[in-house]
């Protein structure tokens, strides 16, 4: 039989009856959480560094105040972020396994760094937080272990990116070699520059609910710098985010750019690109305001929220249409697979039934066919002795037929035989013809 290995099976998504839209739905919300906590990751814990040095530098208290309260969000979306992570990242891989795979393959092992890279961030910057007042004395040093965390949270989204850009396109896959192939592509580079962008934003909107928090508890002077602070970093990172997204479709291969055009997914980036224009020129009104009202809050968190769905929608359409054509490929190949194995089989089957009956009356034969043969050769000793020599050692054959009957045990060795499948007739046939090998 040619034995075909299970990496070379192409199998058909199990979806168990439930709708692929489901998995859609599913994928899209979790990764909204998620990457609203790696957001606020990687825009919070640069903003403490950079409020650090400025508190340093300036000698004003209340840029260090702040950057003190930066590192709360931080650690608490590192824990939700890599939490949340998990969920889409399977959804992924049961989705679109042979491609999710295929593409770790390929930039392996550079995609371990997403783990520990991750962890040596992890720990850097909890050591960052909590040696806070310790290191009061020794700025410089403090500021680099948080410098050089952020450092490292900034080298996970390039690992990430390229790998998710390549699974997306498995075209690609025949001569992209390794992770670099892909990293160094304007679709990963415009990709990464869109992510940074949406994080500074985000964290930008983020601060301004953060700092009316502290406002609230009574921290007045710390919550308006950071409404403040806010404001500038949504306003700053956005208008180049909304020029380069709707450019981002157009760097993807073209196969997937002319696939999206027939589908309303390619609306949704300029939607999110106006949403953010609008949310830019209501921020912009209020230039000059450091504190907000409830009603203003909320529309600002709201609007960034949708922008971040549309992407999110927008991210996994590009998915859905881009994977279209080679799922098709996966079950064809699926069904021929099963069709040639089967079709295997069956010649398979055939073939035992067209052979020559064998003729169990010659004795050789019948040893051959009861798998003594397994075990036994004429001349020489494998598991159990060699037939010359059982037929040298005895005068007749009744003297070990029932050997062959019962089994036996400690004659020839340390190994046993166990008991044969034969009949009484079978046993003293092939007990003669084993007496005739002398
Ligand atoms: C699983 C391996 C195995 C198979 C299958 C096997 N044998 Fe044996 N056979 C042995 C071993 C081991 C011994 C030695 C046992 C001992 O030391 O007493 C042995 C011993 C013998 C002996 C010598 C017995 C004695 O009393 O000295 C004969 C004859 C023999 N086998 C015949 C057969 C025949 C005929 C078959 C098929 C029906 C067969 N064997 C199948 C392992 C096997």
């Amino acid at each position: 039989m040619n034995w075909k290995l299970p990496f070379d099976i192409p199998l058909v998504t199990p979806t168990m009856g439930i709708p692929m839209e489901f998995y859609d739905a599913l994928g899209i919300i979790v990764f909204i959480v998620h990457i609203s906590f790696i957001y606020v990751l990687i825009g919070a814990s640069t903003a403490s560094v950079i409020y650090n040095i400025m508190g340093a530098v300036t000698g004003n208290k209340n840029y260090d105040k702040l950057a003190y309260k930066m590192t709360n969000p931080t650690t608490i979306s590192e824990n939700m972020g890599a939490l949340w992570g998990v969920a889409p990242l399977l959804i992924i891989s049961v989705l679109y396994t042979g491609f999710f795979y295929t593409a770790i393959l390929k930039v392996s092992p550079h995609i371990l760094h997403i783990v520990y890279g991750n962890i040596f961030a992890f720990l850097l910057s909890y050591a960052y937080k909590f040696s806070w007042h310790a290191l009061e004395n020794s700025k410089g040093f403090h500021i680099a272990i948080g410098a050089v965390a952020v450092l490292t949270f900034y080298t996970l989204p390039p690992v990430f990116l390229s790998m998710a850009n390549l699974y997306l396109q498995p075209e690609t896959f025949s001569y992209i070699q390794n992770i670099w192939d892909i990293m160094l592509t304007p679709l990963t580079g415009f990709r990464l520059l869109n992510f940074f962008l949406t994080a500074f934003a985000f964290s930008g909107v983020f601060m301004i609910w953060y700092g009316m928090r502290l406002q609230k508890e009574g921290e007045v002077e710390v919550g308006e710098l950071a409404v403040n602070q806010g404001k500038k970093w949504f306003l700053f990172a956005t208008p180049v985010n909304v020029a380069i997204l709707p450019l981002i479709l157009f760097v993807f291969s073209p196969r997937i750019a002319e696939a999206l055009m027939g589908t309303l997914f390619i609306l949704l980036p300029f939607l999110a690109s106006f949403v953010l224009v609008v949310l830019y020129i209501y921020l912009l009104k209020r230039w000059d305001q450091d504190t907000f009202s409830k009603k203003e809050l909320a529309s600002v968190i709201s609007l960034m929220l949708l922008s971040v769905a549309l992407m999110a929608t927008a991210r996994h359409g590009i998915r859905v249409v881009s994977f279209e054509e080679p799922l098709k490929l996966q079950a064809e190949a699926t069904q021929s697979y099963m069709e040639a194995s089967l079709g295997e089989y069956k010649k398979y089957k055939e073939s035992l039934k067209n052979a020559p009956a064998r003729d169990l009356d010659d004795p050789a034969v019948l040893a051959d066919e009861k798998g003594c043969m397994g075990c036994h050769s004429i001349d020489t000793h494998l598991v159990g002795p060699a037939f010359k020599d059982v037929a040298n050692k005895y005068a007749s054959s009744s003297e070990f037929v029932n050997s062959i009957l019962q089994g036996s045990e400690g004659k020839w060795g340390e190994v046993p035989m166990p008991i044969q499948g034969v009949s009484q007739t079978e046993a003293h046939k092939l007990a003669e013809w084993v007496m005739s090998q002398k």
